[in-house]
Formats: structure tokens, C-alpha cells, sequence
């Protein structure tokens, strides 16, 4: 009997089997080029007023599988910057059903009014507040990155998603009590409903870890600049 030859035959047959395989393989690997029109601009859209925001195209239509004519034109025009200067392009606008809104509702899509990170980013640069002195700065990374706080906590109700939001609140008053008056309220609504020595240090204890003072804010946009000397800018 002789069973050495068949087995000999059939490693050949398997050897040729696999090199053809992956010749295969190689070619098939080749990367389809991403088709526009089949699936929209690549490119996210990116707004950049009043706040910042962005549209992907591809995770709508090639993920989500929705038609162009879901958006165009019904709900959003072809045009990038259209709905911006519609002069209603807001979160107000969304609730009631508009623009991103006739889908982020909770129903076809996640709901606009949660996961705001989804579609806006915070601020890289830490924000400086310049009313009455610049003195305190205040940085999202900390609290985000570090501090793992969504920005639901801060933007729902407490502050408004954009700069100004203390600046334009009432100002000062000259007589002393009503300003202690007023600095204890201030404090209470804004960076006082977590700095409450409770879930983060109480502002009422450690006044220059916030107010760093015009040294310091120079300082940390100094160190800032030297960062970025280094090569990569964060933009
Ligand atoms: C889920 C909604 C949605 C779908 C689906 C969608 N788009 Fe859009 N598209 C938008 C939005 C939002 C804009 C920006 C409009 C604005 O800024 O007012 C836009 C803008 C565009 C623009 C203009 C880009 C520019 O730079 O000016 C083109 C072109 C476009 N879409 C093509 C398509 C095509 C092709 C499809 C289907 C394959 C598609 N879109 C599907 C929402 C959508
Ligand atoms: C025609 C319906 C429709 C409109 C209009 C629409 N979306 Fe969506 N969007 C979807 C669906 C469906 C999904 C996928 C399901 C989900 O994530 O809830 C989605 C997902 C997303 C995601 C999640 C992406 C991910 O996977 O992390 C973002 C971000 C988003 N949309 C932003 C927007 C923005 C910004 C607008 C307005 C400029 C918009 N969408 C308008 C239907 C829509
Ligand atoms: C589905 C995407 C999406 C989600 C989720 C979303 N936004 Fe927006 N938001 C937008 C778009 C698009 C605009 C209009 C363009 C711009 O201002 O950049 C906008 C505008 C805004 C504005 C400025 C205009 C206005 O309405 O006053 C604020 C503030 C804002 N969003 C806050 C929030 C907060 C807070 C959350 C979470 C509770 C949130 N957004 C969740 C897409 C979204
Ligand atoms: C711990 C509180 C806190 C959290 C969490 C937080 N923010 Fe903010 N954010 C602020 C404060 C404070 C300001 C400045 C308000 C002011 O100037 O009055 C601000 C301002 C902003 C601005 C406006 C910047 C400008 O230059 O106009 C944007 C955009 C923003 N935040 C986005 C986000 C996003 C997106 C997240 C979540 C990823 C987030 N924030 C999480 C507190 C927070
Ligand atoms: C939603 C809650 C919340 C709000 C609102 C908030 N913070 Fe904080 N903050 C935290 C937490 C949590 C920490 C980390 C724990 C700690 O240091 O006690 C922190 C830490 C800090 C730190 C210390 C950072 C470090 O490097 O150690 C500073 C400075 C600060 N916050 C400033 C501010 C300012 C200024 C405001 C208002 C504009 C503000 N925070 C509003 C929750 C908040
Ligand atoms: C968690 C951060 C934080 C801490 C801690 C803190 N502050 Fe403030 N304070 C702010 C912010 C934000 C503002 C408003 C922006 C500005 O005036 O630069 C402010 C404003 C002020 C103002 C000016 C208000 C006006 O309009 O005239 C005074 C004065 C002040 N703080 C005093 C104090 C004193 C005193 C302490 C300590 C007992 C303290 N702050 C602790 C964040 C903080």
C-alpha cells in the first residue's frame, strides 16, 4: 500500500490552494474611493457661530442609510451656511421640531437635547474672564477630560454655551453689604453650585485657585505660547 504518495498530492493541492487564496485576497484588499455622491461631502461641516458644531455626512447616509432627500431640501438646503443665515438655526429651533431637530427628538435619532457632545466640542484654550479684572480663568479640560463632568452639568442651565454668560449677569453694587450681597450670589449661581466644598472645593475658602489674578493669567497664556513653539498647535 502506499498511502506516503496520496498525502503528498494533496499537501501540493492544498499549497496551491492558499497561494491562489491570497493572491485573491490581495487584490479584493484594493480601498474603494469614497463616492460623494452616493454619500454626501465627506468632509464634516463645521459651524463656527454662535457656537461651535458639527454635521457628518458620511454616518448619516452611508451608516444611518438615509437618503439625500431626507435633508435636501425639505429640512436643510444644499448649501453649506444656508441654515445659519436662516437666522433661527438654534437649540430653541430644534425642540420645536426644525433642522436637526426633525430627527434628533428622541424618536428617529437621539434626542438634541441630550449628548451634547456629539455635536459640539468644548474649548481647548482656557476661557479668561475679563469683568470687572481679568483675573480668573477657567478650563474646560479640567473639568472635562480630568474631572469626567458631561457638558450637560455646566451648559443645561448654569451657563449658557458661550463667553459672557457671568460678564452680562447684574453688576456690582457700591454699597458694602449689598455687594457681599451680590458676591455671595454670583458665586452661589455660577462656579459656587459645585465649588460648594462638597463636590469640589468651596469657593469661599480658596479664593486664589480661581482668581490667579493678571500675573497669572499672563502667565499660563505665556506658557501657552511656549507649548505651541514646540510644533503642534491644537486648531
Ligand atoms: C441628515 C441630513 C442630510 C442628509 C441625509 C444629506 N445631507 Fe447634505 N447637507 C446637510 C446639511 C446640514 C448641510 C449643510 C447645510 C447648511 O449649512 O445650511 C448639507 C450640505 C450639503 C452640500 C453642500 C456642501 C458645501 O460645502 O456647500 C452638499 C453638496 C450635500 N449636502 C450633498 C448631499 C448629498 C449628495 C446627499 C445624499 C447622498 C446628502 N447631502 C444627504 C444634511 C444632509
Ligand atoms: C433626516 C433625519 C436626520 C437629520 C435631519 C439629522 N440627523 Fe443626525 N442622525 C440621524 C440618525 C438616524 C442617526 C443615527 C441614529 C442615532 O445616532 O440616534 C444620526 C446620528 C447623528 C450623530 C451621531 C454620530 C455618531 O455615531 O456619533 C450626530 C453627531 C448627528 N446625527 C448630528 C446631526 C446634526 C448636527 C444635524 C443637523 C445639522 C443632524 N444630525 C440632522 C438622523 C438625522
Ligand atoms: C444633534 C446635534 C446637536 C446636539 C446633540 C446639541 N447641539 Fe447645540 N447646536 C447644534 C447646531 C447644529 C447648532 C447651530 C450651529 C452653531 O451654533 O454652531 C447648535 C447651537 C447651539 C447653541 C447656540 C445657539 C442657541 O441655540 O442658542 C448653543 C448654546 C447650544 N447649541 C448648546 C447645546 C447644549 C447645551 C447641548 C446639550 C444639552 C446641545 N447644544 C446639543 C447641534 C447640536
Ligand atoms: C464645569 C462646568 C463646565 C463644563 C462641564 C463644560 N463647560 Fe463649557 N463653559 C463653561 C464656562 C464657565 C464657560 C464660559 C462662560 C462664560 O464666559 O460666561 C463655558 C463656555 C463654553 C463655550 C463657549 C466658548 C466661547 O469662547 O464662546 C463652549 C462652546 C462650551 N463651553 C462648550 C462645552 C462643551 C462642548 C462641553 C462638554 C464637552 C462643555 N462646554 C463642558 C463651563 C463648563
Ligand atoms: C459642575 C460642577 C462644577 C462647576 C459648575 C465648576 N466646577 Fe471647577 N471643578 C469641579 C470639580 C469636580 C473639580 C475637581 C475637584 C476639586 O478640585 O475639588 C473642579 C476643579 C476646579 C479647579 C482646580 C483645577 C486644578 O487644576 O486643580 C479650578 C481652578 C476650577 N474648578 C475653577 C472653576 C471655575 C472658575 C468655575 C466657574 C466658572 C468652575 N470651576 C465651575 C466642578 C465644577
Ligand atoms: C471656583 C472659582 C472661584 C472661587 C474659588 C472664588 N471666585 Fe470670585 N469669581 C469667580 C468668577 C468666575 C467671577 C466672575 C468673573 C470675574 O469677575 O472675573 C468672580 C468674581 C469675583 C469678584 C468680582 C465681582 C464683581 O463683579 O465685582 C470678586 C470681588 C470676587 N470674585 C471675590 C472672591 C473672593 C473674596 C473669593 C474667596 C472668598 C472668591 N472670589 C472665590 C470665581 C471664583
Amino acid at each position: 500500500m502506499n498511502t506516503n504518495k496520496a498525502s503528498t498530492v494533496s499537501l501540493l493541492a492544498l499549497a496551491a490552494i492558499m497561494t491562489t487564496s491570497l493572491l485573491l485576497a490581495d487584490t479584493s484588499m484594493a480601498e474603494e474611493a469614497y463616492d460623494a455622491d452616493k454619500y454626501g461631502p465627506q468632509e464634516p461641516i463645521v459651524w463656527t457661530t454662535p457656537t461651535q458644531a458639527t454635521f457628518n455626512h458620511p454616518v448619516h447616509t452611508m451608516d444611518a442609510g438615509l437618503e439625500c432627500d431626507s435633508c435636501h431640501d425639505g429640512i436643510f438646503a444644499m448649501e453649506q451656511g444656508a441654515a445659519g443665515q436662516a437666522g433661527d438655526f438654534t437649540m430653541k429651533s430644534f425642540k420645536e421640531g426644525k433642522y436637526c431637530g426633525s430627527c434628533h427628538d428622541g424618536n428617529t435619532a437621539f434626542d438634541a437635547a441630550t449628548q451634547c457632545a456629539s455635536c459640539h466640542s468644548a474649548p481647548e484654550a482656557p476661557i479668561v474672564f475679563t469683568y470687572p479684572v481679568k483675573a480668573v480663568s477657567f478650563d474646560h479640560s479640567t473639568h472635562v477630560k480630568k474631572g469626567g463632568l458631561a457638558c450637560e452639568t455646566c451648559h443645561k442651565e448654569v451657563f449658557a454655551m458661550k463667553k459672557g454668560t457671568i460678564e452680562e449677569a447684574e453688576q456690582s453694587k457700591t454699597d458694602a453689604v449689598d455687594k457681599r450681597e451680590y458676591l455671595e450670589k454670583l458665586h452661589n449661581k455660577y462656579c459656587g453650585t459645585c465649588h460648594d466644598a462638597s463636590q469640589a472645593f468651596g469657593y469661599l475658602t480658596r479664593c486664589t485657585v480661581c482668581h490667579i489674578g493678571v500675573k497669572g493669567i499672563d502667565a499660563l497664556q505665556g506658557g501657552d505660547q511656549k507649548k505651541e513653539g514646540h510644533g503642534e498647535s491644537k486648531h
